[in-house]
């Protein structure tokens, strides 16, 4: 009996887990889609539809790992996304994006904000993990 209840608790936290961990997915997919599609396209391909009206080329993203010796350049990705990196395509200094997480600092403070902000940030460098080719 209580080994039949462990192994059903096991089950029920194993269950939470990889429901976190779907949740984050899609969280981070999400991000993309408002943030990043349009220029780099909804599948990553470089080709969303304000691709052809910038001067400076729009990559794919699904090739990061690939260009990097088949590691996921996860810091390089995060610092493109938070501005540090200054990739001019995102608008240096500020990124593009920038003004989506106002809100957060509006709602939260600015301690608050920060932990939300990275959080955000980060699903979005996961999930681009998650569908490099
Ligand atoms: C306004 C269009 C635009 C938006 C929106 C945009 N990007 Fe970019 N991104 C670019 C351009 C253009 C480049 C190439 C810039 C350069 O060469 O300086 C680029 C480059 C990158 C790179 C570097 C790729 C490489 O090959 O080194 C990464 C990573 C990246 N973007 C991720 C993102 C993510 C993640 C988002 C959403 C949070 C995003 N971008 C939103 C236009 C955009």
């Amino acid at each position: 009996m209580l080994k039949l209840i462990r192994l059903q608790s096991s089950i029920a936290i194993l269950g939470c887990l990889l429901g976190g961990a779907v949740q984050a997915d899609e969280l981070g997919k999400q991000e993309y889609m408002d943030a990043c599609a349009a220029c780099h396209g909804a599948s990553a391909a470089g080709d969303g539809p304000l691709a052809e009206l910038m001067t400076v080329p729009v990559p794919a993203l699904t090739g990061l790992a690939a260009a990097n010796d088949g590691v996921f350049p996860m810091l390089d990705v995060i610092y493109s996304i938070d501005g540090r990196q200054g990739t001019r395509g995102h608008g240096y200094p500020m990124p593009v994006w920038g003004k989506r997480f106002a809100k957060d600092v509006e709602n939260t403070g600015p301690y608050g904000a920060e932990t939300l902000i990275r959080g955000r940030v980060l699903s979005i460098a996961y999930y681009l993990e998650s569908i490099q080719k």
